[in-house]
């Protein structure tokens, strides 16, 4: 029988590379991209408290509708889930970053 991995704690998942790729390319997709529009298109019309699971660098909070109560953002990657928490202060709703993974989802 093989030992199950768990992924829990805050640096479950580390990408540091991926991550800063991430954070530089994400931010232009959305701005010339095109990709901002599509997020605004997705999270329309949404409202309540929201999970959202993997959050990257918190580029969907600025398109949370007023309607969301409060947005549960959940990013194991550490330097993603900082810019993630730079981001959530500049939302329109309340947002927590927390530490997680889809595995161990910590709601
Ligand atoms: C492609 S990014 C999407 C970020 C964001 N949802 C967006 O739309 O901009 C995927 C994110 O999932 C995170 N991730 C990777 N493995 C994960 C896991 N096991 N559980 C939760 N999130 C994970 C990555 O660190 C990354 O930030």
């Amino acid at each position: 029988m093989t030992k199950q991995r768990t992924k829990a704690g805050p640096d479950a998942v580390r990408h540091p590379l991926f991550a800063r790729f991430y954070a530089r390319v994400s931010v232009l997709a959305d701005a010339k991209g095109g990709v901002g529009e599509l997020r605004r298109e997705l999270l329309d019309g949404l409202s309540g408290r929201i999970v959202e699971v993997g959050a990257g660098n918190g580029l969907n909070f600025a398109y949370y509708p007023a309607a969301v109560s409060e947005v549960v953002a959940i990013e194991p990657e550490r330097l993603l889930r900082r810019l993630a928490v730079e981001e959530g202060l500049r939302a329109g709703v309340p947002v927590d970053v927390v530490p997680g993974t889809a595995e161990a989802l910590p709601v």
